[in-house]
């Protein structure tokens, strides 16, 4: 009997040593021997034929041997387990210093670009961002303005109307009256209102149906045409550089007296001309109009022109864009190539 039980226990031993790694195998191995029809269990029947003084001495070796046994398969059990969890790491194991895969993010169109940039060098300079409606009264559009029905610098914006009071705004300037209205009387103003504008034109390289203008207006005791001068060339050596120049040419709004149209110098040939794209050879580039605000339009909109003067101003958001991106195309901005859009 004692060789027999020492016999199972090597048997079981050995078994147990020789599994690699698999969990299954070890549990068989645990019924074989141990198991209710196991080795060492049918054993344990055979006891009943054993003189009563061996029994107790045999028993216990039996016991022993099937602790000894149950210790070797918990033993080679967390030793599979450890072995099982080390695969797994090794197999998943990340590199974490590997540079990620790139998420694909958009990004602001290059009209949004300029335009916040405007609206940053403004608000810097102390100007607040006021805000219009896109369909206008032809009240606010024209005659607030200082263009009555039969004006004819109305042909010069030609409009889309809705009803004959009723039209899509074809300039940013009826903000300019309506702040002033909405404001107590000879109240100091300082505020730019960028937004879009509609007009008739036919889409080619520098005209669209629908572009941006940023409209400025400064209002005060004494503002004259030298602090609009001395504003748009500090704005347009914000925008564009500081070895930007501006010229001036005189012009005609019917909102302002005088008026004048600003070219800037050319950021892409600096007035050199000799095939340039973007000015044409000129050197200069248009890109707004303004004036010191006619004493009718203050009238017009509760202002009080013996005690205040202002100044106004309107440019092309597509033009600055143009100029400051070198884009000789305005139709670009609207087409969404991809190609063109994942250059900015
Ligand atoms: C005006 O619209 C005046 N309201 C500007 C102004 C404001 C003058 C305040 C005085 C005081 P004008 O029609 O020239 O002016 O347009 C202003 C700018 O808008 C132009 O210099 C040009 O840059 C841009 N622009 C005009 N028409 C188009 C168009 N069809 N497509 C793209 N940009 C245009
Ligand atoms: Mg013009």
């Amino acid at each position: 009997m004692e060789n027999k039980i020492a016999e199972l226990k090597s048997a079981a031993s050995d078994a147990i040593k020789k599994v690699a790694n698999d969990l299954k195998e070890l549990d068989n191995i645990r019924v074989k021997f141990l198991g209710k029809k196991g080795e060492l269990t049918n054993l344990l029947r055979g006891m009943s034929q054993l003189s009563a003084e061996d029994r107790p001495r045999i028993g216990k070796i039996v016991n022993d041997a099937r602790a000894e046994i149950e210790k070797l398969i918990a033993e080679k059990n967390s030793e599979l387990k450890a072995k099982a969890l080390q695969d797994k790491l090794a197999s998943e194991k990340i590199d974490v210093t590997l540079p990620g895969r790139k998420i694909q993010r958009g990004h602001l169109h290059p009209l949004t670009l300029t335009l916040n940039r405007v609206k940053e060098i403004f608000i810097n300079m102390g100007y607040t961002v006021e805000e219009g409606p896109e369909v206008e009264t032809d009240f606010y559009n024209f005659e607030a303005l200082n263009l009555p029905k039969d004006h004819p610098a109305r042909d010069s914006q030609d409009s889309f109307y809705i009803t004959e009071e009723i039209l899509l705004r074809t300039q940013t300037s009826p903000v300019q009256a309506r702040t002033m209205q909405k404001n107590i009387p000879n109240a100091p103003i300082k505020m730019i209102a960028p937004g879009r504008v509609y007009r008739r034109d036919d889409f080619d390289a520098a005209h669209s149906p629908m572009f941006h203008q940023v409209e400025g207006l400064v209002i005060d005791e004494k503002i004259t045409f030298g602090d609009l001068i001395g504003t748009l060339d500090f704005f347009c050596k914000q925008m564009f550089g500081e070895s930007t120049k501006i010229r001036l040419r005189p012009s005609f709004f019917p909102f302002t007296e005088p008026s004048a149209e600003v070219d800037v110098s050319c950021p892409i040939c600096h007035g050199h001309g000799s095939g340039c794209k973007v000015c044409h050879d000129s050197g200069w580039l248009e890109i707004l109009g303004c004036g010191e605000v006619h004493p009718d339009v203050l009238k017009m909109s509760g202002y009080d022109p013996s005690k205040v003067s202002g100044f106004a101003f309107g440019m092309g958001v597509e033009r600055l864009c143009m100029i400051k991106y070198a884009i000789d195309d305005l139709r670009l901005f609207f087409e969404n190539d991809m190609r063109f859009l994942n250059q900015f």
